[in-house]
Parts: C-alpha cells; structure tokens; sequence
C-alpha cells in the first residue's frame, strides 16, 4: 500500500509521527507536506496529496494542519476526492465504511499523536461497505460533476 501524506508548517511533528508510525507497518509513504518551520499554504499540501489520490498514484491520503479544516477543504476541489475531518476513531471508521473517503485528515492543534494514530488505524482496517451507501456516494459525485442534484431538483417541484 502506498499513502500520499502532506501538512502544514503547524503540523510538522504530527506529520513525522505519522509516517513514521506507518511506515513501521510496512506502508510506502509518499510524503509532500513540509517539514520547515516558515509558514507553508496548507492548500498546497491538500492539493498535492488530493492529486496523488485522484490520479491512482496514492491508494489514499493523510492530510494534517492545525484543525484539519482548510487542508481537506482545498483536497475536497479534487475532483473524485472525498476527504474527511476527523477527530475521533468512530467518524474515521464511518467515514471509510459509509462515506468511501478516500482521504482522512485531522488537526494537530486538536487531537494527541495517539488519537491520531487510532483515527489512521480504523480507517485503514474500515471497508467500503458499498450497497445502501452507493447511491449516495454517486449523488456527491453527481454535485461535483455537474453542480446540480436531480434528486434535489425533482424534490423542489
Ligand atoms: C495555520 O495557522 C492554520 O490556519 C492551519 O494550520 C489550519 O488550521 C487551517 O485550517
């Protein structure tokens, strides 16, 4: 498994702990964030990560700023990206098993390095569950595609 990680200058030794932590698992990581103190534009990390992702050459990301906010925001443009703030393991687990995300971030501003590890261990080990949750999968990718929602148009008559 190869996972694209990427942060910003808030979240450099959040950043080490975790690829460190899974690299001890055996996991190639491929690491685009920062690890200089001067200030660093979390979208560009969000960005790199998200692309790495979309185009198959990450299987998923792991995004870190101070909250997790803007990093998933800018990584959420990507078209094909669902990526998801999380700071506990149950949201990461539902994230992968309802939602597919395919990118978890979090805060190091938020959350200990230990939370953060068992928010990246459920979501590893959590599978697709695919079925109910796919027809609402496709209607996020439906929004993004096209910027509108059938379901929601139809509602409103
Ligand atoms: C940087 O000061 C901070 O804004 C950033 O790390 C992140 O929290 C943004 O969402």
């Amino acid at each position: 498994m190869r996972i694209a990680i990427g942060n910003d200058h808030v979240a450099i030794e959040m950043k080490k702990g975790i690829r460190a932590y899974l690299e001890s698992k055996g996991i190639e990581m491929l690491d685009v964030g920062t690890d200089s103190p001067e200030r660093f534009n979390y979208p560009i990390s969000g960005y790199k990560v998200a692309r790495l992702v979309a185009e198959g050459r990450a299987d998923c990301g792991v995004l870190i700023c101070g909250t997790g906010v803007g990093i998933s925001l800018a990584a959420n443009k990507v078209h094909g990206i669902r990526a998801c703030v999380c700071s506990d393991p149950y949201t990461a687990k539902l994230s992968k098993q309802h939602n597919n995300t395919n990118i978890i971030a979090f805060g190091a501003r938020v959350i200990g390095i230990e939370t953060a590890k068992m928010i990246v261990d459920e979501w590893l080990n959590a599978a697709y569950e695919d079925g109910r949750h796919q027809v609402r999968v496709d209607m996020i990718r439906e929004i993004e595609e096209t910027q509108h929602l059938r379901a929601a148009e139809e509602d409103a008559q």
